[in-house]
């Protein structure tokens, strides 16, 4: 029988060709014994007549040897090819001194093979499944996902996710957590995305949401008398994917009755203290540093600032608040900003390269950037003949300066936005020229975010987190006269830059609700309509609680030194949300939407 021929093995459930040993386990205590093993064929090499095969399963991978001596077991392995599924009797031994490979466990040994039984051929690989196919398209990887997950990068990503799962579940379990599953066919929870709707065939016309987060069901359960709650848990987002988006993805979810935001926060900081010893054998340091909202805009021009990168924002008005640059004076008479960059080492870059930063700057809305260099004690840049002497030692003195570096200035009527093309180009910048501690883990809580948000284009308030966060309470009476000012009870819990979580202590009262809602203009009708259920639940002595969800990819991505989220997902979806392996999302055929009532507009009678 040629290598290439696929029948039914049916002799291979009677167990004379079932494994005996799993590949990466093979070693000395066997040298001289049979041994079953069963893998996949990669790496063959034919040397002098004598093949050489590595056979590998999920454990690693052990050498096997054909020699010309088997005589039509040699001449069959001949056939093998890369993937092809085998198993194979032999008899272990110590490799001939020389040959050794200290890169695998098995190095030492490998097995003569007395006999294999080719369990399944493979088509032609698309791709090589061995080291260095990090080059290989995204693309194609993902349509042969199955091949693709045979990598042992991604092998390495999915074990240590299941492995972060496990300790997940120990963690909350030991802490008198239960875990109870939600809905997934449900009603919209804002979450500030659009939501996947699955059409309802007995009820036509009507939608569930499937949802962006059990944050309803959660709060629910503390009504139904469930102190402490979590749930490993899908959820669903329809909005613009990024490196660190998925539409499905997974959260670790919590909620806790009686609580206050220590209790939240000191729960979590214990769970990722186990987690990193656990995982990394590192030690993380707590209670993790705390900063407020609008300390990290100004410093650091993001609400989850990388704390690796040692470059904070400086607040450059005392420079030229009543000073003789007109632009800036007049921004900051207006209540506006001007705020500093400083790159370390920065002065030596090339014109161009000051170019494209201000490019860079205004692409991300600044209106302009004026940029200095300090250099053997030197200040230059354009601004600088507009500047006093002791203006300039102020600019410097300010954004701390010192020989070598460039200075980025950006002024702006709203504290935010320059706030934040600062610190966009500070982590860009940085980044790009290795100003940042890459081994370290700086863990930070942001606090008192801002409970509601202006949106411009829908001229209205909006939940910074959702519409169930409670306000600070000494703020509450300003909800509907100063929304802008209220601050919320909310907690982002970041990573090296990374949100990895967010959570806060909820509205318990309904009556409070019911006026977040308004302040949401959502009018109390339509409040009902959509929130109906749970003010209700609300209203039957509902306990304080507050809770927060971790997103379990970005964990498991940072966990992994990965800078992808679609690397710790085994069936990704792409940047236009498709599953390139199954081909979702795909058309269905029209008596399915007959029944569910449902006609589809063809793409090009959109506009009609
Ligand atoms: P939030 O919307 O902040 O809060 O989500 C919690 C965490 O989930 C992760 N995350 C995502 N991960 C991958 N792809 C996405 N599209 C995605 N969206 C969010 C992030 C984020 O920090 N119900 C609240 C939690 C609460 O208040 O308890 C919520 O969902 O890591």
């Amino acid at each position: 029988m040629s290598a290439g021929t696929n029948t039914e093995r049916s002799e291979f459930f009677d167990g004379y060709w079932r494994r005996s040993r799993l590949c990466g386990r093979v070693g000395e205590d066997l040298i001289g014994q049979e041994v079953r093993v069963n893998g996949w064929v990669r790496h063959r090499r034919d040397l002098g007549g004598i093949i050489f095969v590595e056979l590998w399963d999920y454990t690693g991978s052990v050498q096997i040897v054909f020699d010309p001596g088997t005589g039509d077991v040699h001449k069959r392995a001949g056939d093998l090819r890369g993937e092809y599924c085998l198993a194979v009797r032999g008899r272990v031994a110590r490799r001939p001194e020389g040959t050794e490979n200290p890169a695998l466990a098995t190095g030492t040994v490998e097995v003569a093979v007395e006999d294999f039984l080719l369990l399944a051929p493979s088509n032609p690989l698309p791709f090589e499944v061995g080291e260095g196919t990090d080059k290989v398209d995204e693309n194609l990887r993902l349509t042969y996902r199955f091949l693709d997950l045979r990598r042992d990068r991604m092998q390495n990503n999915l074990r240590l996710r299941s492995r972060v799962c496990a300790f997940t579940r120990g963690y909350f379990t030991d802490n008198d957590f239960v875990e109870i599953e939600t809905p997934v066919l449900t009603k919209a929870t804002p979450e500030g995305a659009r939501d996947y709707l699955v059409p309802s065939r007995v009820t036509p016309g009507a939608f569930y949401a499937l949802p962006q987060s059990p944050q309803l069901f959660k709060q629910i359960l503390m009504v139904g008398g469930f102190d402490r709650y979590y749930q490993i848990v899908k959820c669903y987002r329809d909005e613009d994917l990024r490196a660190d988006r998925q539409p499905e993805f997974t959260q670790i979810d919590v909620e806790m009755s009686y609580v206050v935001e220590d209790d939240v926060m000191s729960l979590i900081e214990g769970y990722m203290k186990g987690l990193f010893k656990t995982i990394l054998n590192v030690d993380v340091q707590t209670p993790f540093r705390r900063m407020e909202y609008w300390d990290a805009i100004d410093l650091y021009g993001s609400d989850k600032p990388d704390l690796r990168i040692p470059v904070k924002l400086a607040d450059l008005a005392p420079v030229f608040e009543g000073g003789s640059f007109e632009a800036f004076r007049r921004i900051l008479e207006n209540g506006g900003v001007v705020r500093g960059l400083p790159l370390p080492g920065g002065a030596s870059l090339s014109r161009k390269e000051f170019a494209e930063v201000e490019e860079r700057a205004k692409k991300l809305g600044a209106s302009g950037l004026a940029a200095f260099t300090f250099k053997e004690g030197e200040i230059k840049g354009p601004l600088v003949k507009f500047m006093s002497a002791q203006e300039l030692a102020r600019l410097k003195e300010l954004s701390g300066l010192v020989d070598g570096d460039a200075l980025f200035v950006a002024a702006d009527a709203s504290r935010l936005k320059a706030s934040v093309v600062l610190g966009t180009l500070r982590l860009e910048l940085c980044k790009a020229r290795g100003i940042f501690d890459a081994k370290k883990w700086e863990f930070l809580w942001v606090v008192r975010f801002p409970l509601f948000e202006w949106d411009e284009a829908e001229k209205r308030w909006s939940a910074m987190h959702h519409p169930f966060t409670s306000p600070v309470l000494e703020q509450l009476s300003q909800m509907e006269t100063d929304p802008g000012k209220v601050l919320a009870r909310a907690y982002d819990i970041v990573l090296n830059g990374n949100e990895v979580g967010g959570g806060s202590i909820r509205i318990h009262d309904p009556q409070v609700q019911a006026r977040a809602f308004s302040c949401l203009g959502i009018d109390p009708e339509r409040a009902r309509e959509r929130f109906g259920f749970f003010l209700d639940a609300l209203s039957y002595g509902t306990p304080p609680h507050g809770g927060i969800a971790l997103g379990l990819d970005r964990l498991a991505m940072l966990l992994c030194g990965g800078t992808h989220i679609r690397d710790v997902v085994a069936f990704p979806k792409t940047q236009k949300a498709q599953c390139l392996l199954s081909k979702a999302p795909s058309t269905v055929e029209d008596a399915r939407l007959e029944e569910l009532k449902i006609r589809c507009v063809p793409a090009e009678d959109e506009d009609a």
